[in-house]
Parts: C-alpha cells; sequence; structure tokens
C-alpha cells in the first residue's frame, strides 16, 4: 500500500522531497502547494528537474486539501500554524521540517489548536530534519540508550551559509548583512521563532532524558564583517553581520544540561576566539560512559563532487528525515508525534535502487 502525499513548497528541500517520492513505490505524489505564483500550473516533476510526473503545482489549497492525501511534507520558509491546522483537520498528516519539533514547548493555545486540528482530522504531526531534527533529538537519544548516567548533552554546529543558495533565508530570515542591533531575538520575528526551534529541541531532549529543567536560556554573539562579500548575487557589506553564535541551554540548579550551540559564519569570517570543531556537527554525551560523534553530510565521502552537491546533501538529509518518518507518522494514534514517540525513523527502501 502507498501512502497519497502532498509536497507543500519547493524549494531546496521541495524538490529533493519529490525526486524521493517519484523513486518510491510506498509514496505517491497528489499534489504540490507552491507559494511563487511563476510555479502554478507547472509539472512537479519539471520543478523539481526531473521527468514530468503528472501532478500540477497549485496555490489552491482548498483543492489540495480536497485530493484527500494521507500526508504533507511541509517545508516552507515561512510556517504557518494557521496552514498546518487546516492541513491537519482536513485528514491529512503532517511531516515538516520547518518547526514543530516538540508541540508541548509551545504556548499553550498554539498547542490546543495543533492537538484540536489533529483531534478533528484524526491526524499527526511531527516535526524532524537535520537540526532541528534527528542531530539533536534522535541521536542523543539513542546514544543515550548506551548510557548508565547523563551528565549533559552538546550539540555543536559549525557551518559556513556563503554555501547555502537559499539568500532569502540567510539575508531575510537569519539577518546577516545587517547591523547587530537587527539581528537579535527582540528585533526579529523570525530569530525570535528560530530561537524557540532550538529551544524545543532542548525540551525535547530534556524532557525524553528526564531532566526536570528550570529554564532554558539563549544567548548569541555577533561578528562583523571585515571586508565586502558576492553571497549569490547579494553583497553583505564590511561591518553588517557575518558571523552569529547562538547557545540554547537546558539548565537545572545552576548546571546545564543539554546544550546547543551553533558557529555560524558568512564569507569565512570565522573569528580566532571561536572554538574550533569541524565543519558539520559534533554531538557530545558527557556520562557514563562519555560519548562524541561527528556528523558531515556530503554527496559523497569517495566520489570527488561538485561544492554545490555536497551543500545539496544537506538538503536532501533534512528533508529525508521527513519523508522516511510518513509511514510512521501516518500510522501514529491521532495527535502530536515527536521523535521522541516515534519508532526509529530509517530508511525502508534505502538499498532499493530506482529502476
Ligand atoms: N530542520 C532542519 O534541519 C532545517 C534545516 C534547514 C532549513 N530548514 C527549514 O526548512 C524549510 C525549507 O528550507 P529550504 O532550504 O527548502 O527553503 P527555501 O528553498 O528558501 O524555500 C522554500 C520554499 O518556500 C516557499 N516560500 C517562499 N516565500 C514564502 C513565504 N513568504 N511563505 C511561505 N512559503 C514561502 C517557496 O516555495 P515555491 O518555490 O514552491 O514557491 C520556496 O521555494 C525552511 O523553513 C527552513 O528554515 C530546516
Amino acid at each position: 500500500m502507498s501512502e497519497r502525499v502532498i509536497q507543500w513548497a519547493t524549494g531546496n528541500q521541495g524538490v529533493e522531497a519529490i525526486r524521493a517520492c517519484a523513486t518510491r513505490s510506498d509514496l505517491e505524489l497528489v499534489g504540490g502547494w507552491v507559494s511563487s505564483a511563476a510555479k502554478e500550473g507547472l509539472d512537479l516533476g519539471e520543478i523539481a528537474g526531473i521527468a514530468p510526473i503528472g501532478v500540477t503545482a497549485t496555490q489552491d489549497i482548498d483543492a489540495l486539501l480536497g485530493l484527500g492525501a494521507d500526508c504533507v511534507i511541509y517545508t516552507p520558509r515561512i510556517a504557518s500554524l494557521d496552514h498546518v491546522c487546516r492541513i491537519l483537520a482536513s485528514g491529512a498528516n503532517v511531516v515538516t521540517t520547518a518547526f514543530l519539533f516538540h508541540p508541548p514547548s509551545l504556548p499553550v493555545a498554539d498547542q490546543a489548536r495543533l492537538e484540536e486540528a489533529c483531534r478533528v482530522g484524526c491526524s499527526s504531526v511531527h516535526g524532524t530534519g537535520l537540526n532541528p531534527g534527528v542531530l539533536s533529538g534522535a541521536l542523543p537519544l539513542v546514544l543515550s540508550g548506551m548510557s548508565r548516567q547523563v551528565d549533559r548533552v552538546t550539540l555543536q554546529e559549525r557551518a559556513d551559509w556563503s554555501f547555502y543558495e537559499s539568500t532569502h533565508i540567510t539575508f531575510d530570515n537569519m539577518r546577516f548583512g545587517r547591523p547587530a542591533a537587527e539581528v537579535t531575538e527582540e528585533a526579529s520575528e523570525f530569530l525570535h521563532f528560530n530561537s524557540g526551534i532550538f529551544k524545543e529541541m532542548i525540551a525535547l531532549v530534556a524532557n525524553a532524558l528526564g531532566a526536570e529543567l528550570d529554564e532554558i536560556t539563549t544567548s548569541v554573539e555577533l561578528v562583523d564583517a571585515t571586508e565586502d562579500h558576492d553571497i549569490f548575487g547579494t553583497i553583505l557589506s564590511a561591518g553588517t553581520v557575518a558571523g552569529q553564535r547562538w547557545c540554547w541551554r537546558g539548565i537545572r540548579a545552576g548546571e546545564v544540561l543539554v546544550e546547543i550551540e551553533t558557529l555560524w559564519t558568512v564569507g569565512g569570517e570565522y573569528p580566532a576566539h571561536w572554538p574550533r570543531p569541524l565543519d558539520g556537527w559534533t554531538l557530545t554525551i558527557e556520562g557514563d560512559p562519555s560519548f562524541r560523534t561527528h556528523t558531515m553530510a556530503l554527496a559523497s565521502f569517495e566520489r570527488p563532487e561538485p561544492i554545490a552537491e555536497h551543500v545539496r546533501a544537506a538538503s536532501i538529509a533534512t528533508v529525508m528525515a521527513a519523508v522516511n518518518a510518513i509511514t510512521d507518522v501516518c500510522a501514529a494514534p491521532p495527535g502530536i508525534a515527536t521523535m521522541a514517540d516515534l519508532p526509529l525513523i530509517r530508511a525502508t527502501s534505502g538499498f532499493v535502487r530506482p529502476a
């Protein structure tokens, strides 16, 4: 039996999800939502750079929800709780990489709306991805399964956003290239939202491991560019923000139990005083015993590939965490299904080669 799926937004991740669904016998792509009017009516295969699949993109939400799909892969640049609640109430499940990683951390009214939509539609919602996602959620929980005691969980992410071909996210959402005063949670609705989704990951891991945190704190250190940088045609000017070191900490009795730190730069403006882990994600569990694992998502460790393909690997990994969860999310009891609730998500068709 195959699940009937809608792809919601066809950006970096959306096109990778379309390519994945097109090769899967357990997933049938039946619809696609686009934000851009220019893509309305185009075949989803064409948008994804593969052969046409006979399904056209639309901006008509009612028509999409009328398809009676089993699941929506929800990956827009700006997440909308209104849209997700409409989808859930219509009876379709939702897997998303954009938000809802630990809905019990949301404001009570938002959580109640989400749960009501799931109840009405008899549907489930699951937030996942790379980070926030598997590397800050499922992976620490898997490693904790080999622990006698966990004292502290730390995830460090180091990335140069110069290679991420979404200048809207880099400049508009994340505010690289702005004066420092504009790059705070208080100054930006998106940065406040973004901080919230990382705090959700702290809460997910802490709750799953019984940490009973007192608080989750946020700090950010900003770095100004020493020179101009051309990022996919957009200029980041000297003196504007080229580095953001965010740190979210889950604290109990003054002790940091769970921490996520992001070392994000643009244009290689990496300050000398920042720690120097490898690019990618370093997860450390201090405990009995202690573990450290470093993850890189590349196109290949064996084949030579252009840098753009290595960069694309992160979008593939992010959205595949959602695509591979579809069957389990559809089978889950109605309601919120976090990474701590679902069975271990795997690539069930991982070794199957497309014909
Ligand atoms: N969890 C993780 O690990 C992780 C990692 C990276 C990114 N993300 C998040 O995943 C999502 C997808 O990332 P991406 O790299 O695919 O993004 P992207 O390529 O920048 O954009 C995704 C698509 O969103 C649609 N869009 C544009 N403006 C919009 C608006 N104002 N409101 C709603 N939708 C709009 C467009 O769809 P059309 O082209 O179809 O019109 C665009 O192509 C984002 O929310 C991003 O923040 C998560």
